[in-house]
């Protein structure tokens, strides 16, 4: 299969992302949740772990039945139990999904206590029996990137051979780095026989601070389809951030020439919709959509902005759904972007009246993080009355 330079976004924030420990999502907000996510373009949205509880279930097949376009896929694990109970919860979609994994390093492969050849058979019967249900099939060999590279090639072959349709490689617990990432999908799309006709899948996890870093390189490598949450949501440090990697895909495409369906406008909304309905709040300097992301403060750097946007932003607000940058005021602002504030608030002042009202700033933000529309008003009448 000739590859397209089409990347997949694959969303499970309502599965991965909801396994944080503390971040379970009602039922009406997981609704909401998948809406939003469909309506932005994500292409599959994993709804849950439909064996996992009643709630999880019906969640599940609910989304199924709203889903407009997107993919719906439930997670189910290597057994006919889950994967019947998956199917029954997603078969409601217009384009349904099973996904289901085994884990296939030595530490994993020690929990089920299935030899190699055991879990190589339960692969080939958990694989079939999922795709004698569903003709759209992913299968992952979970912690992946610890797994012996000949039994990794032997179990996705097995896979593929049994109508697996995605091949998704996890790092499961983010111990992988960007070179790795890229040849590993390589490597296993130019080894595995039948690897040109599935759709190879990078799943990471962010525990090294590199899971946006190593889902672009198996992009690289050869995977067309990411995984990912709104705001890194997941477990430990998180999952790989979808604000983060289509930004990338779409800010750097002169070197990274991929494109992805999502409407980056939505991306703000959904991101704040994630962290009121997880409880997860999002760090300020969180990339792209943290509060300072598009905020500066420093006097360089704000009078860099008003001339021209592009000295201290490699993106606009404008597309990731702000309505623009902020400059918000504080101590190391300079006169530029207290003028353009004042005047912004309709305050159009003489050079003499800016430098009496700059210096009490200046004593102000020393005292105060931040000096507010509130507190500028004072000074601009204290300035009135001191005249
Ligand atoms: O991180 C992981 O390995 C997973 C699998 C279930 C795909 O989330
Ligand atoms: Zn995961």
């Amino acid at each position: 299969m000739t590859k397209s330079n089409e990347v997949l976004i694959f969303d499970t924030t309502l599965r991965d992302g909801e396994q944080s420990p503390g971040a379970t999502m009602t039922h009406s907000e997981k609704l909401e949740i998948a809406e939003m996510l469909d309506e932005m373009g994500v292409d599959i949205i994993e709804a849950g772990f439909p064996i996992a509880s009643e709630g999880d279930f019906q969640a599940v097949s609910e989304i199924a039945k709203l889903a407009k376009s997107a993919t719906i896929c439930g997670l189910s694990r290597a057994n006919y139990k889950d994967i019947d109970r998956c199917w029954e919860a997603v078969k409601h979609a217009k384009s349904p999904r099973i996904h289901t994994f085994i884990g296939t390093s030595p530490l994993h492969r020690a929990i089920p206590n299935l030899n190699m050849d055991e879990m190589a058979e339960r692969i080939h019967d958990t694989v079939t029996h999922a795709r004698n249900l569903c003709d759209n099939v992913q299968w992952s060999p979970m912690d992946a990137t610890r797994t012996e590279w000949d039994y990794l090639c032997r179990v996705v072959e097995i896979a593929i051979k049994a109508g697996a349709t995605t091949i998704n490689i996890p790092d499961t617990v983010g111990y992988t780095a960007p070179r790795e990432s890229a040849d590993l999908i390589r490597n296993l799309i130019a080894t595995v026989p039948g690897a040109d006709d599935v759709i190879f899948a990078t799943h990471c996890h962010n525990d090294l601070g590199m899971a946006t870093a190593n889902s672009l390189a198996a992009v690289e490598g050869g995977a067309r389809q990411i995984e990912c949450t709104i705001n890194g949501l997941g477990e430990r440090a998180g999952n790989t951030a979808l604000e983060e990697v289509v930004m990338a895909l779409k800010v750097r495409n002169d070197i990274m020439p991929y494109t992805t369906r999502i409407d980056t406008r939505k991306i703000m909304n959904i991101s704040r919709r994630v962290a009121t309905v997880s409880g997860f709040a999002v760090q300020y300097n969180k990339a792209i959509v943290g509060k300072n992301a598009f905020a500066h403060e420093s006097g360089i750097h704000q009078d860099g902005m008003l001339k021209n946007r592009e000295t201290f932003e490699v993106m606009k607000p404008e597309d990731v759904g702000l309505s623009g940058t902020s400059l918000p005021l504080g101590k190391h602002s300079g006169r530029a972007a207290l003028r353009a504030k004042l005047a912004e608030m309709g305050f159009d002042l003489a050079d003499n009246q800016l430098n009496d009202i700059f210096i009490r700033f200046k004593d102000l933000a020393d005292r105060k993080k931040e000096v507010f529309d509130d507190d500028l008003m004072a000074l601009v009448y204290q300035n009135d009355t001191s005249e």
